[in-house]
């Protein structure tokens, strides 16, 4: 290897941040989940394809070789994930191939496994036309693209409880329907409600209101019980819809207030500290967007919190001229070592997201960590005296 050449492990950092970290503005990552999300679609669509009778007899060769060569893109790409697992700040203090073996269990990487499946069945059984639907288990692979999907899995795992009240209230109403309505026009329409599993049937279909099937009360009885079944559907069908949409929307919310540990991994400023210290972070910096315009700081006001800039810029009105602070930069730090006042306005020049860090827990972070104060102090003895600073 030349000296020209990166090392081993800038490239498995390079090839991290691309396959992992899904960087917000990497372009290559963002190309490349484009790459997959397009062979997984065509994957799907090949295999959907395949089940016209027509289009195996003119291209089955040609499909098959094109399925083939998926597997071998999602081969490619499974074997570079696992490469990469040791970069995950979670799985570092771990040894290579330890975390590269809980990597591998983890739900994405399991769906991703999963999708070698269809494949080996084909090899074992061939000729058999429907193992090749099993293809169709690697639409999950969508999953990784959709972080709104792992949202709603993360609701639906937060609200089971309420979930599964819901389905025992729709089993109690829909079996109390079909025993009412069973007891009650049981004889006249033996047919359709003779026994309880046809009343069941009915039931649920009047519950989910797809009509109830051709069946139509003729007692008085049967017609008030049919009714209040309809009410119910609504009932049991809007609780659920509604328990999810409101934690769907608690879970967005928190999203963007609970600081994630990978955003916060990447503030240069945290860059050097290890997994535990980022997580106590994670609990004590809190989020803010602020649209463009918006005075974040105001010269002369007490200094309550130092801030990190999350995306976005600020321009600092600093008395030796005005300063763009820009992603990863921090500021707000000279009144909270000084305890004097504020030294310069601050204004978002975009929409801008901010970690707040609190006075105390500012104070606290720097006692515990003073490598990180002594690099803050010298930024900010730099701001005062030096020329116009940039910060690291
Ligand atoms: P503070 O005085 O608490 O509030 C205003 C902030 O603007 C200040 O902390 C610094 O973080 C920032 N600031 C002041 N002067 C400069 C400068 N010359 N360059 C960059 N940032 C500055």
């Amino acid at each position: 290897m030349t000296d020209a050449e990166p090392r081993p492990s800038t490239v498995r950092e390079r090839a991290f941040e691309i396959l992992e970290h899904g960087r917000r503005r990497d372009l290559a990552s963002r190309v490349l989940d484009w790459i997959m999300v397009i062979v997984i679609l065509a994957d799907v669509a090949v295999t959907l394809a395949q089940t016209q009778p027509e289009i195996q007899a003119a291209y089955g060769e040609d499909l098959q070789i094109f399925d083939r060569l998926c597997v071998l893109i999602f081969a490619i790409e499974y074997a570079a994930r696992l490469w990469v697992a040791p970069e995950h700040l979670m799985l570092q203090k771990l040894s290579a191939w330890q975390a590269r073996a809980r990597f591998a269990g983890t739900p994405m990487m399991v769906i991703d496994a999963l999708a070698f499946v269809p494949l080996i069945l084909e090899i074992l059984f061939p000729g058999v036309a429907l193992i090749r639907l099993t293809r169709l288990v690697r639409f999950l692979k969508l999953a990784r693209y959709s972080p709104a999907l792992a949202t709603i899995g993360r609701v639906i795992a937060a609200e089971r409880r309420a979930l599964l009240a819901c389905v025992i209230i729709l089993g109690g109403v829909m079996m109390a329907a079909a025993a009412a309505m069973h007891a009650v026009e049981g004889d006249v329409q033996p047919e359709r409600l003779g026994d309880m599993s046809k009343a069941m049937w009915w039931s649920a279909a009047m519950l989910a209101k797809i009509g109830g099937g051709e069946l139509t009360p003729v007692t008085a009885a049967g017609r008030m019980i049919a009714a209040i079944t309809v009410m119910l559907g609504i009932f049991c069908f809007a609780l659920p819809v509604a328990i999810i949409g409101r934690g769907f929307y608690e879970e967005i919310r928190r999203r963007d207030f609970v600081v994630t540990f990978a955003l916060v991994a990447h503030v240069p400023l945290f860059s050097r500290l290890d997994a535990a210290s980022i997580s106590d972070l994670v609990g004590i910096l809190r989020a803010r967007t602020v649209p463009a315009g918006t005075v974040v700081i105001r010269k002369g006001e007490p200094g309550d919190a130092m801030y990190l800039i999350a995306s976005g810029a600020v321009e600092v009105d600093a008395p030796t001229g005005k300063v763009r602070l820009e992603e990863g930069d921090f500021f707000g730090e000279m009144a909270l070592l000084t305890r004097e006042r504020r030294t310069a306005t601050v204004t978002a020049i975009k929409s801008t997201d901010l970690l707040v860090l609190d006075c105390d827990d500012f104070h606290r972070f720097i006692d515990r960590n003073p490598d990180i104060g002594a690099h803050v102090r010298a930024v900010a003895q730099e701001r005062t005296t030096g020329p116009v600073a940039r910060v690291g």
